[in-house]
């Protein structure tokens, strides 16, 4: 893979922003062919070998709620050989038992590539036990079970990825029409890591390209998705209101597809459903920004690198109607709404915005997402006891459960 070299964009305390990075090679070879030519200094190359080893360390969660079985089939096919696959479920089990052809389907895959693919239902009695057993009891419904959301899959995915001792954690979308996306975003996350000085914290966020769409009977590549666009503005003006130069670093506020190491995944707080992917970058200013006082001082100084990646295969998946999309921009501007860092003026663009686009009017409070405590508050020995047998840890996984934590 070949890249625009990592340039910093914005700093908002150790919390380290870099501008967008383009591709230029999907495929750059190994380290041996640029020893002839000499290489250039102009890009950044990451041959086959580096990316390989940053996928051997990597664990990929795809959250799938009720999607085509052919599409979710098609995004393991993308998932590279050397990543630990982890599928988080929340389709329906009646009248037809969609999580049973999943699981399945998962496991044809498994057999015939000869990997080791980890399948979960969210709504799996066990997982929710043990998620108690450890002190992590937000998670839990009124039914006793773990809760229905992208960012509670994600959550039971974190958990599982850390289990199958991986270093770093990345998330796919189940719904995505290419196969050869997905691929792309995975080498993308083995680039970011590879490129990254910092082993314990770091993240890759992806921005598409383009989106194909059917416009006037014709097909239009069009760059920002209608809820991204939005995000990013108000994220933007989050962060100038504290660096006092208008910004525009932020382009990946929404990114579904991201990674980050495990030991950031472990650090971070949750917010639900889909505001969880605004609420990392919101999360990691409040804690890492330096600007509140907090009950952990000591992430100051622990530098985050915050990579944003182009991808360059257009970004199809299912569409899924107005009323989505506006659910998505109010529960992602809610994070930045609701957080102590954003001032009135930000509040007040916030709060314009959903009243022009008719989400709510300016006069009504804009609702509070649900929160989940950063993972490291659980009992991860206990956790892991818990779910010890039952196809929660991987084969080649197995001596660590006989690890201490
Ligand atoms: N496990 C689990 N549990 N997965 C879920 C749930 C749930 O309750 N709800 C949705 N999913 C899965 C979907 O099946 C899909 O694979 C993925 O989560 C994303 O959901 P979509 O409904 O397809 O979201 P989207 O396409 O509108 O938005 C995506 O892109 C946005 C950026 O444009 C998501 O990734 C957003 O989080 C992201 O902000
Ligand atoms: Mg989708």
């Amino acid at each position: 893979m070949r890249l625009d070299l990592p340039r910093l964009k914005d700093r908002f305390g150790s919390v380290l922003y870099y501008g967008l990075q383009s591709v230029y090679e999907l495929d750059s070879g190994m380290v041996s062919d640029e020893m002839l030519t000499g290489g250039n200094n102009s890009t950044l190359r990451i041959p086959y070998e580096k990316l390989h080893t940053a996928l051997s360390n990597m664990a990929i969660v795809v959250p799938v709620k009720g999607e085509k079985l052919r599409l979710l089939e098609g995004v393991l096919m993308g998932i590279p050989n050397p990543v630990q696959i982890i599928i988080v479920s929340n389709s329906d089990r009646t009248p037809v038992d969609n999580f049973q052809l999943e699981k399945d389907m998962a496991q044809n895959f498994a057999a015939i590539t000869n990997r080791d693919v980890i399948c979960v239902h969210q709504k799996d009695p066990k997982l929710a036990h043990a998620f108690v057993k450890s002190g992590y009891r937000d998670l839990i419904g009124k039914d006793g079970l773990l809760r229905s959301g992208k960012a509670e899959g994600m959550i039971i995915g974190t958990m599982l990825a850390k289990l199958s001792g991986r270093r770093t954690v990345g998330f796919v979308d189940a719904d995505n029409y290419f196969p050869g996306a997905v691929l792309e975003y995975c080498n993308l996350y083995a680039a970011g890591f590879a490129m990254s000085r910092r082993k314990d914290h770091a993240m890759v966020r992806i921005s598409w390209s383009s989106k194909p769409k059917v416009r006037d009977n014709d097909l239009y590549f069009s760059k920002w998705g209608r809820s991204s666009i939005v995000t990013n503005t108000h994220m933007n003006k989050l962060v100038s209101s504290y660096t006092g130069f208008e910004s525009e670093s932020i382009r990946t506020g929404n990114a579904g597809e991201h990674a980050m190491t495990v030991d950031l995944a472990m650090t971070l707080g949750w917010s639900a459903g889909y505001s969880i992917e605004p609420y990392q970058l919101v999360y990691l200013m409040e804690q890492f920004g330096g600007e509140l006082n907090t009950d952990t001082p000591a992430h100051f100084n622990r530098p985050v690198n915050v990579y944003q990646l182009e991808s360059r295969n257009p970004h199809l998946h299912e569409s899924k109607g107005e009323e989505h999309v506006e659910k998505m921009i109010e529960a992602s501007l809610s994070v930045i709404y609701h957080s102590p860092l954003a001032n009135d003026r930000v509040k007040a663009a916030i709060q314009n915005e959903l009243d022009k686009r008719g989400i709510r009017p300016a006069g009504e409070e804009i609702p509070v997402m649900r929160k989940y405590p950063p993972l490291n508050t659980l009992d991860y020995a206990t956790f892991r006891e818990t779910l010890r047998g039952g196809g929660y840890i991987p084969e080649a996984a197995r001596d660590l459960e006989l690890r201490p934590a």
